[in-house]
């Protein structure tokens, strides 16, 4: 072949075949009781993400700079040891069997009575005393990622039905997707989501971050965080993110929702158009010139801020995690939707598929 010839060929096949992920794996530790915890490894082109089978965590995310210098963008610990005696902060976690919080823990499902553990005051909280997020999950190298699964047994946490979680993470060119599946023997309640802390500058807080919700209306909440049921218009308010806004911009206001939420604890109703996955948030950071997308299927997202963070935990490096030191974009069913009619149902039955997707995007400008 002429050199010319070659040369097209090769720019035709680079531009052809983006670079494949690689996926290696480690040992990340022992459980108390001997169970391995392995982490995984995935590279694509500049990206990098490590996930780890305890709590299906992902403990790390790398991505490019504006610069081309890669940085850190999760917060999280440095070996297990850290992330089983956090409690309170799900960083980079995977949370079933039901995220967010269900008021007063108990709901009926077809006129059954279940009683939950009230781990966040008087309601039930992100599945529970032993949530998916301190569960080690079977894993395998599939195509592109890593596949986890969890087997959570009928009862477990009191939620009814075995429930069989299959959740895929897979690396591209430019994102991290999460594909949840689950599947039941018995009618339950379902809402499964990932729990990053993201801080696009690698350090500081958050609050020059512009950030855009393709949502019209939130669920606002009482003092226990329990959406009242009302679906509010964010017109007018600290809640109106539908143009890019400084996330601290009004985080101050003297907002009654605000401070209920010590800061952004809400859950936005998401604009949509079809089914499948659409543009649900964006953040952009000016300092380092990194945004990141949302893009879900999920009827609602969790806007948090951190607001529990106080330097009490101590992240990577020894580093107390502070106030506001990181954002959390949870793609949900709304909170409390077992006990909300109105809502749409996060019931599971039998012979149904759940089935979700979520993809976090990466870029710089
Ligand atoms: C969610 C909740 C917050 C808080 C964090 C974890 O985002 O809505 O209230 O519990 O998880 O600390």
């Amino acid at each position: 072949m002429k050199f010319a010839a070659l040369a097209a060929a090769l720019a035709v096949s680079a531009l052809c075949l983006p670079a494949a992920t690689t996926v290696k794996k480690g040992d990340y530790g022992k459980m108390p009781d001997g169970t391995p915890v392995a982490i995984y490894t995935l590279t694509n082109g500049a990206l990098e993400a490590r996930i780890i089978t305890y709590g299906g965590i992902l403990v790390s995310m790398k991505t490019p700079d504006r610069k081309g210098v890669a940085g850190d963008i999760v917060l999280g610990h440095d070996d297990l040891a850290g992330y089983m005696g956090d409690k309170g902060t799900y960083f980079g976690a995977l949370i079933g069997r039901y995220a967010n919080r269900i008021a007063h823990g108990a709901f009926t499902l077809n006129g059954a009575a279940y009683k939950l553990a009230k781990n966040n005051g008087e309601n039930a909280l992100h599945g529970g005393l032993a949530g998916f997020n301190s569960r080690v999950w079977a894993a395998r190298e599939v195509p592109g990622g890593v596949e986890l699964s969890y087997t959570s047994k009928d009862g477990e946490e009191g939620y009814p039905g075995t429930l069989k979680a299959v959740v895929t993470y897979l690396l591209t060119t430019n994102s991290l997707q999460l594909h949840y599946t689950a599947t039941t023997d018995k009618a339950t309640v379902v809402n499964l989501t990932n729990h990053s802390y993201w801080n696009l500058r690698g350090d500081g807080d958050i609050l020059n971050n512009l950030l855009t919700i393709n949502s019209d209306r939130y669920t606002p909440v009482d003092a226990g965080l329990i959406p009242t049921g009302e679906l509010k218009s964010v017109a007018g308010t600290p809640f109106d993110f539908r143009k890019p806004t400084a996330v601290g911009a009004r985080i101050a206001q003297n907002d009654p929702q605000l401070q209920l939420g010590h800061g952004y604890d809400h859950n936005w109703i998401l604009n949509k158009s079809g089914k499948g996955p659409e543009l649900a948030a964006r953040v952009d950071d000016p300092a380092s010139g990194r945004f990141l997308e949302v893009y879900t299927d999920q009827p609602g997202i969790q806007f948090y801020t951190g607001n529990f963070l106080d330097g009490t935990v101590k992240g990577k490096g020894g580093k107390p995690a502070l106030l506001h030191a990181a954002l959390c974009l949870e793609t949900q069913h709304y909170p409390d939707s077992p006990n909300k009619p109105s809502f749409p149902t996060t019931e599971l039955k039998p012979g149904a598929k759940y089935d979700t997707t979520t993809e976090f995007r990466f870029g710089t400008r």
